[in-house]
């Protein structure tokens, strides 16, 4: 199946610093005919009719977030859009911005208005500032179209952190604080930047509103699958021939986006939602990429027979100690000690006992560590002892016959 770009519609078509050229490919009559046909509860209603989930890895409705959001007390209330885009091997987010940045504010727009925010944020990732300039003249050309007369827009560059693009630790960054994750609840809608309600969405989340705005819920209710509606934009890396970012009907089998598109050859592994993601054998690529199955952000690493698992797993937790945040001890120590123990392994030092620490670990980690970076942190250690336990046993093997 090829690919259907109902998100990426504009990328390669319009000229991401001119706004007329969006305009000549209907880009803000969504929002037009938000403001002027339909009151801010009719937009809220279309997103929850439309099915439509979050795109930045938890695939909460986005209709019902805007409803606890617009409902919540108070008048004070807040927008912004996740563009952290921390997640290892996802750059779909950069893609759409570089390429669409007009789409994106419109998303914005209309969301501001449905959920009566005034103040907006797009939280940029550090490492994006490359896109800062060009963003802000898309806000500039919006703003003097008259476009932005509701809400104000207002670009903050990230912290760096991959914890920075958890919900809470980019609050506290925005306010100038520690980047670290909050308690919850509270929940951001009831009480998020400045204890003030807020939605946070993702980029690509934002990306789907004005496409359902001008075609109908029904319309995108008829595209994917059950519980997973819509298309979704991937970003495929690894051992392909073909990396980028490609977008699918939800509902698509892995095997047409990673063998068809990427062009892959002999995948031994895949990682699927990056370092928090699942990791499946390359015989398990008939799997349906949506919620019902395994998602996350949409980014697919490949890795091919030449690869060694008990490296990749490694290196990912590797990742995971350097960006703790160091809040609570289950992640803080879990991740250090999950990384010695797999190092034992690498090294030629593993024994028995340390297949069952890591089972442990990983359980108290996953049932204790506040946020979701350390209850997803052992998702990589559990997945590769589900379906690669032997090389795990075969380097303990190695290790008793190197000791004898
Ligand atoms: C450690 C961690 C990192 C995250 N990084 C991102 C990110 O870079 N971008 C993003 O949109 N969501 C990220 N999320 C998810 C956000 O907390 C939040 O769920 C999301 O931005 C909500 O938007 P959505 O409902 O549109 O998906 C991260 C979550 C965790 C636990
Ligand atoms: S789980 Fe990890 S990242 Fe999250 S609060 Fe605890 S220490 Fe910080």
């Amino acid at each position: 199946m090829p690919e259907k770009r109902i998100i990426l519609k504009n990328c390669g078509l319009i000229d991401p610093k001119e706004i007329n050229t969006s305009l000549a490919q209907d880009g803000f009559k969504a929002l037009t005919k938000a403001l002027t046909e339909m009151t801010p509860e009719q937009v809220i209603e279309e997103i929850k009719a439309s099915g439509l989930r979050g795109r930045g890895g938890a695939g909460f409705p986005c209709g019902l977030k805007w409803e606890l959001t617009r409902s919540a007390a108070g008048n004070e209330k807040y927008l912004i859009c996740n563009a952290d885009e921390g997640e290892v091997g996802t750059f779909k987010d950069r893609y759409i911005i570089e390429n669409d940045p007009f789409s994106l504010i419109e998303g914005i727009a209309i969301a501001a208005y449905a959920i009566g925010v005034k103040q907006a944020y797009i939280y940029l990732r550090a490492e994006y500032h490359f896109l800062l300039d060009q963003l802000s003249n898309a806000i500039s050309q919006a703003r003097e179209k008259g476009f932005l007369e509701h809400v104000d827009i207002e670009i903050r560059e990230g912290a760096g952190a991959y914890i920075a693009g958890e919900e809470s630790g980019l609050m506290n960054s925005i306010e100038g604080g520690r980047v670290e994750a909050r308690y919850k609840p509270p929940f951001p809608p009831t009480e998020g930047l400045w204890q003030k309600p807020t939605s946070i969405n993702n980029v690509e989340t934002l990306m789907n509103i004005p496409r359902i705005i001008l075609n109908g819920a029904d319309w995108f209710n008829q595209i994917g699958t059950e519980r997973s509606k819509g298309t979704k934009v991937f970003s495929v890396s690894g051992d392909v021939a073909m990396p980028g970012v490609y977008e699918l009907v939800l509902g698509t089998p892995l095997r047409e986006l990673v063998m068809e598109l990427a062009r892959a050859k002999n995948v031994k592994l895949l990682q699927i939602g990056g370092a928090s993601g699942r990791i499946i054998p390359g015989t398990m690529l008939d799997t349906p990429l949506s919620f019902e199955t395994m998602l996350g952000a949409g980014a697919i690493i490949v890795f091919d027979e030449s690869r060694d698992v008990i490296d990749i797993v490694s290196r990912t937790m590797e990742f995971f100690a350097e960006e703790s945040c160091g809040k609570c001890s289950p992640c803080r120590e879990g991740t250090v000690a999950m990384v010695k123990i797999m190092e034992r392994f690498a090294g030629g030092g593993a024994a028995e006992r340390d297949i069952k620490l890591l089972e442990e670990l990983s359980s108290a980690m996953v049932l204790t560590s506040l946020c979701g970076l350390g209850q997803a942190a052992p998702t990589p250690v559990t997945d590769s002892l589900q379906h690669f336990r032997r090389a795990y046993e075969e380097r303990i093997q190695e290790a008793k016959v190197v000791k004898q």
